[in-house]
């Protein structure tokens, strides 16, 4: 569910005219919806009634200051993989007390500053992991919170790039070696376990992976459960969402996935299925998704530079790239792409979608239809919320995007477009390549 619509003809966000976005701010431009945000937040945070929920939002979707504010506002704590996300909820005022550090490559650094920051808890990955986070926190004359990360050896189903939790991968720790790191970490004086995490993968459009993978963690976690104080079992992320339209099978309403026979795995079915193996732990159970709650509440605004027509191919040549977008380049993932005006009365167009980038990777669709489109007209590549931005560089010298926040007939920017000034700042020629 998302609030992206056409209204008379135009594609809004909320109550905003998205041409409107464009003119102010010019292209390519992120915007994401306030509401969309809040609402995707609370299906999660009410997706296991009767159980003591926390949803730590998973930072690197999109860690924009605004959506983290937003996101705290609404009761969220956060998941956190470096020391740029910690100080970025820092600055949000996000409560790290509510917030863990997750990560295979925890630097010393980082876990000095989590830990003075009142982190809830460190998610080890490894024994290595452990005696650093004992011997800073011995330094710090405290006590770290830990929680173990197991990993299940779970197959997620989902692209293999970003799956997380079987066995060959770098994540977590195997279920076979997690007592005898439970035994290491009971003899490191500077240690407190205070919950166990998983996480499988990112993009899960099945509830099965999830059910196995917990049903493989439950007699673990309750037999720790037994011996220690053990608060909480983070089930970590991964819920996936539906980045298909129905306008390529024909159908008006893009966004209505239920029309187009593709049925999104819910928050409500992935509780409905989760609760009966997490209740009998009786424990907090925390929540990390990113994605869930960012990628459909957020479009990338561009704008047509070219309709290049070549032999059998046409090529639409877009001012946005995949420096701004990876995720087509990177996954081949699917995005939506849609006219911000829509006109039917035009004829169709079958074209690879393209950005400017020297490589032939920078293409968001290969033949694709559209409506016809033309130099000068806007478009906006959708559910590009999560891991967007998040994940944009500048390769090609091309300076950042500009980012948006629309709440009901109101938006803001909440990031400029970067200069480039900006993009040049640190760098230098050095004295002796002067001439
Ligand atoms: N918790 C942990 C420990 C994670 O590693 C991740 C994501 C999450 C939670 C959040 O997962 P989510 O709910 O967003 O699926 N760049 C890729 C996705 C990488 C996900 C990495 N870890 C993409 O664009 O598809």
């Amino acid at each position: 569910m998302h609030h992206f619509h056409y209204s008379n003809q135009n594609l809004h966000c909320e109550s905003v005219d998205l041409a409107a976005v464009a003119r102010l701010y010019g292209t390519p431009t992120y915007v994401y919806s306030a509401t969309t945000i809040g609402e995707n937040y609370r299906r999660l945070a009410d997706c296991l009634p009767g159980l003591d929920v926390g949803i730590c939002y998973a930072v690197k979707a999109n860690s924009n200051l605004a959506v983290l504010r937003h996101l705290h506002n609404l009761g969220a704590g956060f998941d956190l993989v470096s020391q740029g996300e910690i100080r970025r909820v820092l600055a949000v005022g996000g409560d790290l007390s509510r917030s863990v550090f997750a990560g295979v490559g925890k630097s010393e650094d980082e876990i000095r500053l989590a830990l003075a920051s009142g982190i809830m808890a460190f998610h080890v990955e490894s024994e290595p992991e452990l005696a650093r986070i004992n011997h800073v926190a011995g330094t710090m004359d405290c006590v770290a919170p830990v929680a173990i990360r197991i990993n299940p050896d779970v197959d997620a189903r989902t692209h293999a790039k970003i799956t997380t939790g079987k066995s060959g991968n770098k994540f977590g720790i195997p279920l076979a070696q997690a007592e005898r790191v439970h035994e290491a970490l009971g003899k490191l004086k500077h240690l407190r376990l205070r919950g166990v995490q998983m996480h499988i993968g990112s993009q899960l459009t099945e509830v099965a992976p999830f059910v196995d993978a917990v049903g493989k963690a439950a007699p673990f976690v309750a037999e720790l459960k037994q011996g220690h104080d053990l608060e909480y079992f983070s089930i970590g992320g991964g819920l996936g969402v539906v980045y298909h339209d129905a306008l390529a099978s024909g159908r008006a309403e893009w966004w209505n996935v239920q029309a187009a026979g593709q049925r999104p795995l819910t928050p409500e079915t992935y509780g409905a299925a989760l609760a009966p193996l997490l209740k009998p732990l009786g424990l907090k159970i925390l929540l990390e998704h990113g994605r869930f709650i960012t990628a459909n509440a957020g479009v990338l605004l561009s704008r047509v530079e070219y309709l290049k027509r070549s032999e059998g191919k046409n090529f639409l040549v877009i001012d946005a790239a995949m420096n701004d977008l990876v995720r087509p380049a990177m996954y081949e993932s699917w995005h939506d792409i849609v006219p911000l005006q829509r006109d039917t009365s035009r004829r169709a167009l079958i074209a690879d979608v393209v950005g400017p980038i020297c490589e032939t990777s920078d293409c968001f669709a290969k033949d694709r239809q559209l409506q016809e489109l033309g130099e000068g007209e806007l478009l906006a590549i959708m559910s590009a919320g999560a891991y967007g931005f998040s994940m944009a560089s500048r390769y090609n010298s091309r300076p950042l995007p500009a980012e948006v926040i629309v709440k009901g007939s109101t938006f803001e920017l909440i990031n400029a477009r970067e200069s480039t000034e900006q993009m040049l700042a640190n760098e230098k020629v050095p004295t002796f390549l002067r001439g």
